[in-house]
C-alpha cells in the first residue's frame, strides 16, 4: 500500500483540520484508472450501480457477486492511486445477521479488494457494525434516504423533516459512531440537520443532498459527468455534458463508415 494512500484515519484527520472530503462514485476500472490524477480522497463502488449501470430502478435487486466483481474492477484501476476503495454491500447481505454480514463482508474485502464497506441503516444496525469492525473490517454508515429501503420509505423524498425524524436520525447517527463506524454518508435530509449531525459526531459525515455543512461530499459519477440527460435532481451539479459529446462521436462514426469515410488509408494495415 503507498504512504500516500488515504486511509480510514486520514479521513478522520481530516475532519479534525477542517478539510474538506471528496467522495466520488465508481464502477470501473478505466474510470477508476482516469481518477488517479483527481485528487478524490474516496471512491465509492455504490449500490447505485444497480440503477446507473445495470439499468433497473432501485438498487434492490443488486447482489453480492455484482459488488465483487465490479469492486475489483475498480481496484484494479485505481492501482497505486491515493484513494480510499469503499464498497457498498448490497441489500440483503447483511440484514439476517451479523454473522452474515460478516461474512458478507469477508468476502468484499477478499474477493473484491475493498478497503472498507458501506452498510445502510441506523440504531438497528448498529451491532451489525460493532460486528464488523471488531473483527477488523472498516465500516461507512449511511443513513437519511437509504435507497435499499425505498419500497418502505415509499419514494426518493426529503428524509428527517419533522422533529421526531429529525430526532431519530440524530440518534442513528451518534448510535453507528458508537459501534465503530469511521464516517457517515447523510442522503437527502435537510442542510440544517445535516450540520447538527456532523457537530456532534467526531467521525466525518460525507453529504449526498445534505447541504454545504458536512465534512465531505459524494455524488454519482455518471450524475457529475452529464451521461444521463433527463435526470436533474437539486442537489446534483453537472460539470460536463459527456451524453452529447458521446451521442455526437458515436453518430460521426456511424456517418463515417457508412459514406466510407472510415477506415480511411490512414487507418488501414
Ligand atoms: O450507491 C451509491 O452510489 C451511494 C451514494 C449515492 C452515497 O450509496
Amino acid at each position: 500500500m503507498p504512504h500516500s494512500r488515504i486511509s480510514t484515519t486520514s479521513l478522520r484527520q481530516k475532519k479534525s483540520r477542517g478539510e474538506r472530503i471528496t467522495m466520488l462514485t465508481c464502477y470501473d476500472a478505466t474510470f477508476a484508472k482516469l481518477m488517479r490524477s483527481t485528487g478524490v480522497d474516496v471512491l465509492l463502488v455504490g449500490d447505485s450501480l444497480g440503477m446507473v449501470i445495470q439499468g433497473e430502478d432501485t438498487t434492490v435487486p443488486v447482489t453480492l457477486d455484482d459488488m465483487v466483481y465490479h469492486c475489483r474492477a475498480v481496484v484494479r484501476g485505481r492501482g497505486d492511486g491515493q484513494a480510499h476503495v469503499v464498497c457498498d454491500l448490497p441489500f440483503m447481505s447483511y440484514h439476517l445477521s451479523p454473522e452474515q454480514a460478516l461474512q458478507s463482508a469477508g468476502r468484499m474485502l477478499q474477493d473484491g479488494r475493498a478497503e472498507s464497506v458501506k452498510l445502510e441503516g441506523g440504531t438497528e444496525i448498529a451491532p451489525t457494525i460493532k460486528r464488523l469492525t471488531s473483527s477488523g473490517i472498516p465500516v461507512m454508515g449511511h443513513i437519511g434516504l437509504t435507497p435499499q429501503s425505498i419500497h418502505q420509505l415509499g419514494g426518493w423524498k426529503v428524509q428527517g423533516r419533522s422533529e421526531h425524524a429529525a430526532d431519530k436520525l440524530l440518534t442513528d447517527a451518534l448510535a453507528l459512531e458508537e459501534a465503530g463506524a469511521y464516517a457517515v454518508v447523510l442522503e437527502t435530509i435537510p442542510a440544517s440537520l445535516a450540520s447538527k449531525i456532523t457537530n456532534a459526531l467526531s467521525i466525518p459525515t460525507i453529504g449526498i443532498g445534505a447541504g454545504a455543512n458536512c465534512d465531505g461530499q459524494v455524488l454519482v459519477l455518471y450524475d457529475v459527468l452529464g451521461m444521463s440527460p433527463d435526470f436533474n435532481p437539486k442537489f446534483v451539479k453537472r460539470y460536463a455534458n459527456l451524453a452529447q459529446h458521446i451521442q455526437t462521436a458515436c453518430s460521426e462514426y456511424c456517418r463515417d463508415v457508412r459514406s466510407g469515410e472510415f477506415p480511411s488509408d490512414e487507418h488501414s494495415h
